[in-house]
């Protein structure tokens, strides 16, 4: 009787499916149209009036138990959002944030019941050497998401790719504004190429208890 009720209560989405696919087919998935320019814009906003307050600090490797800076590994500065003190524009990126979740449970029974963001900012002259997403001690991340928040006219000269280590490839992502790039945490090597003009970003994870 539920199944058949959920069933009927199922909506479609593309765009999803887009993701969903990718996923299975390669473990990453790159989307230019997750959130509408406005959007982008707001949230850009939003990071650089936290940034202005002196809310970021160093990113450190390792997690809460076992964390260091290491400035030659990645040189990176983070906040972490709280959804419960979100903003107007946190909360529209939240929203989708969670659509795609129970899409995602819904569809693939991945049994995300977590997740954590953080915004970044990558001052010039840093990277984040290649790594993975999971800890030793925690591989509860699933799936890693980057939203890049740069204004609009991103050059190549500006560096700052996302470089993916697929089997054998390797793949450079410009972090053009609104691109959002999803990646399968526990399995893709990944690094942040040297940025030569300030890179901002929105990144998290979807996370399994
Ligand atoms: C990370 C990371 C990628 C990016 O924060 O773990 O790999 O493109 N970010 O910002
Ligand atoms: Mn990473």
């Amino acid at each position: 009787m539920s199944l058949l009720f959920e069933s009927l209560d199922f909506v479609e989405n593309p765009l999803f499916e887009r993701i969903i696919s990718d996923l299975t087919q390669q473990q990453y998935s790159i989307v230019d149209g997750f959130f509408t320019d406005g959007e982008v814009h707001l949230l850009r906003k939003a990071l650089l009036k936290a940034y202005e307050e002196d809310a970021f600090k160093k990113a450190a490797i390792g997690n809460r138990l076992n964390e260091t800076i290491e400035q030659s590994i990645r040189g990176d500065l983070i906040f972490w959002i709280d959804e419960t003190k979100a903003n107007a524009s946190e909360s529209l990126f939240f929203n989708k944030i969670n659509n795609l979740i129970g899409y995602l449970n819904k569809t693939c029974f991945l049994g995300i019941l977590q997740k954590e963001f953080h915004y970044a900012v990558y001052p010039k002259g840093t990277f984040y050497k290649k790594h993975i997403d999971t800890f030793q001690n925690d591989d509860r991340r699933k799936l890693s998401f980057v939203c890049y928040l740069n204004e609009d006219g991103w050059q190549k000269e500006n560096g700052g790719e996302l470089v993916l280590y697929l089997n054998e490839v390797e793949k450079a992502i410009f972090p053009l504004p609104g691109r959002v790039v999803i990646f399968e945490s526990q399995i893709i090597e990944h690094e942040v190429k040297l940025v030569n003009t300030e890179r901002l970003s929105i990144t998290g994870w979807l996370k399994t208890r």
